[in-house]
C-alpha cells in the first residue's frame, strides 16, 4: 500500500503497483499467476480481512498454481524484560486497532488457506535468532527489529500513551538484551495449491424450506474428499 518500491535493482519482468487489497479486489483477472507470494502483512490486516485476502489471492492464482504466505508474530521469544515490554506495547497498540498479531496460530496460515479452498497445504513454523548469536542473518534481523521499534514510535506512543523517554530507553536496552537472552523471531510459513477443478457450492441446495437460516455447509474435509474422488 505504501509506495516504497526499489528504484535501483528491478528485474525486467517485475512491475510495482500501489493498491489497497482491503478496499478493492486485486487489479488482475481470475487465474492469472502460477505463483503468488505474500509476506509480513500482519500489522496491516484485521482477522476478517485475512479470510477475504487469502480468497482473493486464490482467485488470481491459476488452477494448479501455488500460494505462499510468510508471517511473524507479535512477541518473538527468549525476550529480556525491556524487549518483552516493547512487544507488549506493540501488541497492545495493534490490538486496539483490531489487529491480531497471532494470525500465525489463530487461526493459522494453513487454516486460512484451507478456508480459501487450497489443497496440498504445507505449514512450517521456525525460529530465527535476533542478534549476533544468529550470525549474519541474526545481525540483519536485529537491525531490522531496531528499525521497526523506531519506525513504530509515533504509533506506539499514540496507541499506549507511554512516555517517549521510556520507549526510547527500552529500545536501547533491547539492543543489548537480544544478545544476552538469545532472542528470536518466530516465522510462520505456509504453501498451498489452487485446485484444478472448482469446489462444490458451500451451501446445500435450497429445498424450499421456510427457515431463513442457510443450512450449515459440509465440513471442508468432506468437501475435499469429494473433489479428490471426482478427479479419479
Ligand atoms: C512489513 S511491510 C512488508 C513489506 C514486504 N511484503 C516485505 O516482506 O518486505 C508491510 C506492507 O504491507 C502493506 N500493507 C498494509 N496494509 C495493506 C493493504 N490493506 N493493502 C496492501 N498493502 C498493505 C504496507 O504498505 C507495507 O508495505
Amino acid at each position: 500500500m505504501s509506495p516504497v518500491f526499489p528504484t535501483t535493482i528491478i528485474p525486467a519482468n517485475c512491475r510495482f503497483l500501489q493498491h489497497n487489497i482491503v478496499l478493492e479486489p486485486l487489479p488482475f483477472p481470475d487465474n492469472t499467476f502460477d505463483y503468488v507470494h505474500q509476506r509480513l502483512l500482519i500489522a496491516g490486516l484485521k482477522p476478517r480481512d485475512w479470510v477475504y485476502v487469502v480468497q482473493e489471492l486464490e482467485r488470481v492464482t491459476k488452477p494448479g498454481g501455488w500460494i505462499e504466505l510468510v508471517e511473524v508474530d507479535g512477541h518473538g521469544g527468549n525476550n529480556g524484560p525491556m524487549t518483552q515490554q516493547l512487544w507488549n506495547w506493540i501488541e497492545l497498540t495493534l490490538e486496539r486497532r483490531g489487529i491480531n498479531v497471532n494470525i500465525g496460530t489463530q487461526p493459522g496460515l494453513n487454516n486460512l488457506m484451507e478456508q480459501a479452498g487450497l489443497v496440498n497445504i504445507k505449514h512450517k513454523i521456525f525460529n530465527l535468532p535476533t542478534g549476533l548469536h544468529g550470525g549474519k542473518i541474526g545481525a540483519l534481523l536485529k537491525e531490522n527489529e531496531q528499525a521497526l521499534w523506531i519506525a513504530m514510535t509515533p504509533t506506539v506512543l499514540h496507541g499506549t500513551g507511554i512516555d517517549i523517554q521510556e520507549y526510547e530507553d527500552a529500545i536501547i536496552a533491547s539492543a543489548a538484551e537480544v544478545e544476552v537472552f538469545r532472542s528470536y523471531h518466530t516465522v510462520y510459513s505456509a504453501c498451498g495449491q489452487k485446485q484444478t477443478c472448482p469446489l462444490p457450492p458451500l451451501h446445500s441446495p435450497d429445498f424450499g424450506g421456510s427457515s431463513p437460516i442457510s443450512p450449515m455447509p459440509a465440513p471442508l474435509s468432506s468437501r475435499l474428499t469429494f473433489v479428490r474422488s471426482n478427479i479419479k
